[in-house]
């Protein structure tokens, strides 16, 4: 049985018709696809549900760690930081709830991504760019230059720092999407920047409450650093998908910087690397699922965990996300801290340049964990 064929409305069979790929997965589905075309088909072995990872009662038991913020904040402060260092070293993912950001301000950025990706094709189509540099890039699949199979995504990317830089470049429609967008990625970002805090004294790196000034070690400074560093917002779109057992809306990868901050829509579809096995990330109203990503896992010298994690979709739900990367300035060297090498644990890892990194992500198909091994030493 052939997996898939290609049914479009139209009299012409589309089906070897590439350029027709390049404008998204949103724009297929408006064609009217009952099937989903062989360009995003996977091999059997990298399905999901294939026997490989078929866990049926895998999900019932799988909860990911939740750290409760205004928790975190108060008197239970150094409990919650050993929650949330078991959580880095062993799941490499939580769920942030009581966070202090409005629902407003995360129902708005939801209900706004919603509807720039139901503007017309024409208008969408304007911010697509093939370089990767860009200050925002309208796309689909993973990199949609180099992918052989591609995946049931599109999605808009925002650079966000330089803010004042970058703005003129972000979408002017719909609506409001600038300064809903704005405010979204700068309170962001200072959530960002509270959970590093309490990263960093979960590693045991800084006592915030213990400020002398005498030790003027890097990794002093590195909240610091992060105050100026890169952000990047990425929104993703996954349209229904006639058989959503044959592809995926994003294969698996890990995230590159310190943290990522994901919102979720309330349809289920994450899925992270758990024991060798796949396992859902159940939606909870107005949390962040945050996970670590390879430059925390390098400056932990491997305490903490950068997660394979994926995207499944599914055939009845249209399901949207906000991926908000951080990490420190482009020029910076991401290494491990110095802190975290003795005897018994050896450094790790290679330094890396940042921009080195971005080139090399680039370059390849940044699938699997490519560059984290890359950066391992032995
Ligand atoms: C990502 C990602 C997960 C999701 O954008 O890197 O992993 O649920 N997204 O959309
Ligand atoms: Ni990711």
């Amino acid at each position: 049985m052939s997996p898939a064929g290609l049914v479009m409305s139209s009299e012409t069979n589309r089906e070897d018709d590439e350029s027709q790929y390049q404008k998204g997965v949103k724009n297929l589905c408006e064609h009217g696809i009952t099937k989903v075309p062989n360009k995003y088909v996977l091999p059997v072995s990298e399905r999901p549900n294939t026997i490989f990872d078929h866990q049926p009662n895998l999900n019932v038991n799988f909860n990911l760690p939740i750290i409760d913020f205004a928790e975190l904040q108060g008197s239970n402060r150094s409990q919650v930081l050993k929650s949330l260092a078991h959580a880095c070293q062993h799941y490499g993912f939580f769920q942030l709830v009581n966070h202090n950001i409005a629902d407003d301000v995360l129902s708005s950025m939801m209900e706004v991504s919603r509807r720039f990706f139901e503007l017309p094709l024409e208008e969408r189509e304007k911010y697509m760019s093939a370089d990767m540099g860009s200050p925002v890039r309208y796309g689909t699949s993973f990199n949609q230059s180099k992918d052989g199979v591609f995946c049931w995504r599109d999605f808009l990317k925002l650079v966000c720092h330089p803010l004042s830089d970058v703005l003129p470049h972000w979408p002017s429609s719909p609506f409001h999407f600038r300064e809903l967008a704005v405010t979204y990625a700068n309170q962001t970002k200072f959530l960002f920047l509270m959970v590093m805090e309490a990263i960093l004294e979960s590693l045991e790196l800084t006592t915030t409450k213990n400020k002398t000034g005498h030790d003027d070690d890097k990794d002093d400074n590195i909240l610091e650093e992060f105050e100026d560093g890169s952000q990047l917002m990425v929104v993703n779109c996954y349209p229904p998908c006639p058989e959503p057992d044959l592809t995926l809306g994003i294969p698996p990868h890990s995230d590159y910087g310190f943290l990522t901050l994901l919102l979720q829509d309330e349809v289920e579809g994450l899925q992270i690397q758990f024991q060798e096995k796949w396992a859902t990330v159940e939606p909870i109203p107005n949390a962040f699922v945050i996970n670590v990503g390879d430059h925390l896992e390098i400056f932990s010298n491997g305490k903490y965990k950068s997660v394979l994690h994926r995207v499944v979709v599914n055939s009845m739900k249209s399901r949207i996300s906000v991926a908000s990367l951080h990490s420190l300035p482009f020029k910076s060297m991401i290494q491990p801290s110095s802190k975290l090498i003795n005897g018994a644990n050896p450094r790790r890892y290679k330094d890396t340049n940042f921009s080195a990194f971005l080139e090399y992500i680039a370059s390849c198909e940044p699938k699997k964990k490519n560059f984290l091994e890359s950066r391992k030493l032995n």
